[in-house]
């Protein structure tokens, strides 16, 4: 029998953990075979009556008839609106349970996919701030509906409030609910606390649009970035005769902090969007840093096929789609004495360093630690600093 034919059915199931997408996941006996229930909304260790809503030919889908027993970390979201737009997954249940389930999901991804790799996991950087961390959110507006997409659709979830962004921001989605006037196609907004502290809030696609990517969560992000420094300090003596190659570099996150803890040392970084080059460039200027660091606007895969890499150290922030296979192979090819890799997405990670260890199984994961950048959902970013070791 297929799994086709357990559609509507209901079932009494526990939730063993969560997984990368946010839902819960559960295992039922079917045919004699262990088949996995995806369960949105859920939280670990939940007890649940549930319906089966969509069947793969793998694995099924389920929702939520009654919580018979909740798990100990569930409590009830604190957004009105958390089940419904598509921002937080995670919500209901909390913080110190979400690291875990961070924690875990990281491990169980080694597991899988790297499980002969040793590494030592930190424990997990965060701060106090669960709610009220955004610095920037995109609103979108269609009728006189203001808010975010639905998940997994374009349909508009009316919100007056979003608990995870910045104060001042919360205060603009009230202010824009008053004062845009309904409009019969979709537009979308980006709503943002610009570098002098200023709420400022634009239409996307209009010439006034700003940076294309910018970190969400600064107090997460300033950690981060010291978490870079520091383990390159550890890992290796940086002076005139070095280099670093950072790849996906936006328009300069980790490189001015970087140039300013490593002045000797020359920087070459590339970046594919023209506006993120464009803003590094007038950093450069403003910081005097034209002899010691270079932005290239390019593809990485083009450019790591083009030029030299660093030898030294190499350092990568790709988006949450990965690297390139070919920019691996160069990695791969170079040889670097340290590889930096921050992920915002750790089954990117585990495969991209999947690929690197297999050409290149002389290399050691030094530090692997997540920094919580976006609680209440199931997102999170991981630095891992890898170190060539001399085969005998
Ligand atoms: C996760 S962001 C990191 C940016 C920067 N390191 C920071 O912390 O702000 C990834 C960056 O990679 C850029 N990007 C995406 N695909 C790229 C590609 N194929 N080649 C070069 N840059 C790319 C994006 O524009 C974005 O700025």
């Amino acid at each position: 029998m297929k799994l086709e034919s357990l559609l509507h059915s209901e079932h009494i199931i526990k939730i063993e953990k969560m997984s990368i997408g946010g839902d819960g996941v559960a295992r039922m006996m079917f045919n004699e075979r262990n088949v996995v229930i995806f369960i949105p909304h859920s939280a670990p260790q939940d007890q649940l009556k549930i319906k089966i809503s969509r069947t793969e030919k793998t694995f099924l889908l389920g929702e939520i008839i009654e919580i018979i027993a909740p798990g100990p970390s569930r409590r009830q979201p604190p957004c009105p609106v958390a089940f419904e737009c598509g921002g937080c997954s995670w919500q209901q249940f909390n913080e110190d349970e979400q690291i875990h389930q961070k924690e875990e999901l990281l491990k169980e991804l080694f597991k899988k996919f790297l499980p002969q790799i040793d590494y030592q996991l930190l424990p997990t950087i965060q701060t106090s701030q669960k709610f009220e961390y955004r610095n920037r959110i995109q609103l979108k507006h269609l009728g006189s509906k203001l808010g975010y997409f639905k998940s997994g659709s374009h349909e508009i979830v009316p919100i007056s409030d979003c608990l995870i962004a910045q104060a001042p921001l919360r205060k603009k989605i009230a202010e824009l609910n008053e004062t845009l006037k309904p409009t019969a196609e979709l537009k979308k907004y980006e709503v943002k606390i610009n570098q002098e502290g200023q709420v400022e809030h634009y239409q996307i696609g209009e010439s006034s649009e700003g940076l294309a990517f910018s970190q969400v969560n600064n107090s997460v992000n300033d950690l981060l970035i010291e978490a870079v420094l520091n383990s390159i300090s550890k890992v290796m003596q940086l002076d005139s005769e070095k280099s670093i190659t950072e790849l996906y570099a936006g328009s300069g996150n980790f490189t001015f902090p970087l140039a300013k803890k490593f002045p000797k040392v020359k920087i070459n970084a590339v970046e594919l969007n023209p506006r993120l080059t464009a803003a590094a460039a007038e950093n450069i200027k403003l910081q005097k840093r034209v002899k010691q660091i270079n932005f290239f606007t390019a593809k990485c895969e083009i450019y790591a096929l083009n030029y030299p890499l660093s030898r030294n150290l190499i350092l990568l922030d790709p988006p949450r789609s990965g690297c390139h296979p070919d920019v691996i192979r160069k990695i791969a090819d170079t040889i670097p004495e340290n590889i930096v890799y921050i992920s915002c997405h750790p089954t990117m990670l585990v495969r991209d360093l999947a690929l690197l260890l297999k050409q290149r199984p002389e290399y050691r994961i030094q530090y692997l630690q997540i920094f919580d950048m976006f609680p209440q959902t199931d997102h999170f970013e991981t630095l891992c600093v890898l170190t060539k070791v001399e085969s005998h």
